[in-house]
């Protein structure tokens, strides 16, 4: 038989970065143990939540696992209904349910909008690994749009009206992930505002993905943009993050307001594309959105565990000579800026961006990032995400309860003892920039 020819654009999609870097570090120990190398390796690329699923998630998903018939495809009343008032408690959002629609995952989500929704996509770089290649897949035309680190990669209005002038087309969609992956940097109130501004002049739709917004460190300092900018966003959020459930595949999406023909639209492509989320998920989920004691103890602990982790990781990169390092502010990620060391790195034959994941990952450095095309950089743009979640979560969250650090200094012991291997990732990156700036 002939070789199975796939269609053009499956060719063009690479596996995320972010598994190849899992990939990169198998193959890294397998060149070290063959020279008796016995360094160890800082897996700071893969970003997945360490936590345990919160028990009463796990509990409801075994008593729903009966339900084995087909459900809505826009997710169940019951449970539309419940991520209407988990929208209203934790973010002030007043949603009726027929405006939100539940899918496997807000991936899926993002995708399906991104199908359906007339007109061209402004992706904000550095950006989440995930949307490009979807654009790709589906070849939806995108713009780039570089942000400046001097403003710590936030959209700044004036950069985004300028960018928008120059577009064609009478309606755009803009991805605005907050807090955001991979610098973790939250807006506040008045930045959405002025935000929400320039898209109203321009017709700019806004695909919200706030699925970190329950990881924002403090809570004060996040504002959903569906709160400012309602009748232009739609809000994607989902189990992935806050409840550590990404396996689960559960996300919802906020229609933005008065435009309710647009969930029937999505029902009939999710009716057509999947059916619906699978049912016991569903139920179960309704769990995880309802008000419950535990589940709420849950996200506050690991939020404050993503912060004492995230903070003390950030700010002993930024000491390191020749990296900036972005202080997060939510979700479990910062993205470090080496391009003061552009020189040097060229001389050691660290041509691209992209190679700088593959110098860091080499022996004796051991250091596994996401860096270059996965984050939308420009090729000479030395830029890296850094995900700190290099621990056993578990154990790390039944040390908080039973012990939650009270200083600074209690802060730090705790990152020592938890992630012994994060704190050892900042004299790993000493020694590589050291090396990089060697003759
Ligand atoms: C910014 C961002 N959006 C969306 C997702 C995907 O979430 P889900 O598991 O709901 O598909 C991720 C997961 O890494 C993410 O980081």
């Amino acid at each position: 038989m002939k070789e199975i020819l796939v269609e053009p654009h499956v060719n063009e999609i690479v596996m995320p970065d972010n598994l190849k870097v899992g990939l990169m570090i198998a193959e890294q120990r397998k060149r070290c143990s063959s020279g008796g190398c016995n360094e160890e390796y800082y897996a700071l690329g893969f970003g997945q939540s360490p936590f345990h699923v919160p028990p009463p998630l796990v509990n409801a998903l075994s008593e729903n696992a009966h339900q084995g018939h087909y459900s809505a495809a826009e997710g169940i009343l019951e449970l539309r209904q419940a991520v209407a008032g988990f929208n209203k408690r934790h973010f002030g959002l007043d949603v009726d349910p027929e405006r939100i629609v539940v899918g496997p995952g807000t991936k899926d989500l993002l995708n399906t909008l991104v199908g359906m929704i007339k007109g061209g996509v402004i992706l904000p770089s550095p950006s989440w690994i995930g949307y490009r290649p979807q654009l790709n897949l589906q070849g939806k035309h995108f713009h780039t749009f570089h942000l400046k680190p001097e403003f710590d990669y936030r959209i700044q209005p004036n950069d985004l009206d300028e960018f928008a002038s120059d577009m064609e087309g009478e309606q755009h969609m803009m991805v605005l992930n907050n807090p955001h992956n991979p610098t973790g940097i939250v807006y506040s109130r008045q930045e959405l505002e002025k935000i929400a501004e320039v898209c109203r002049k321009h017709n700019i739709l806004v695909l919200a993905d706030e699925i970190y917004a329950l990881d924002t460190y403090d809570m004060n300092n996040f504002t959903s943009m569906g709160l400012v900018y309602p009748e232009g966003t739609f809000i994607t959020n989902g189990l992935s993050k806050d409840r550590s459930a990404g396996g689960y595949r559960l996300g919802s999406c906020i229609m933005p307001e008065n435009a309710e023909k647009l969930a029937k639209d999505f029902k009939k492509v999710a009716a057509t594309v999947y059916t619906n989320v699978s049912t016991p998920t569903q139920y179960a989920a309704i769990r995880a959105y309802e008000p419950n004691d535990e589940i709420e103890e849950y996200i506050n602990i690991t939020r404050q565990i993503h912060r004492i982790m995230g903070t003390y990781l950030s700010a002993r990169w930024n000491q390191v000579d020749g990296v900036r390092a972005t202080i997060p502010q939510g979700a479990f990620y910062f993205f470090a800026d080496f391009n003061e060391l552009s020189a040097d790195l060229k001389r050691k034959e660290v041509a691209t961006s992209n190679q700088l994941a593959e110098s860091l990952i080499s022996c004796p450095h051991h250091i596994g990032v996401v860096t270059g095309d996965a984050n939308m950089l420009k090729p000479d743009d030395y830029g890296a995400r850094i995900a700190f979640v290099d621990y056993d979560g578990k154990k790390a969250f039944d040390d908080y309860k039973d012990n939650p650090p009270k200083s600074e200094l209690d802060e730090i012991e705790f990152v020592k003892k938890n992630s012994p291997m994060m704190v050892k990732s900042v004299e790993s990156l000493k020694n590589w920039v050291n090396y990089i700036k060697s003759n």
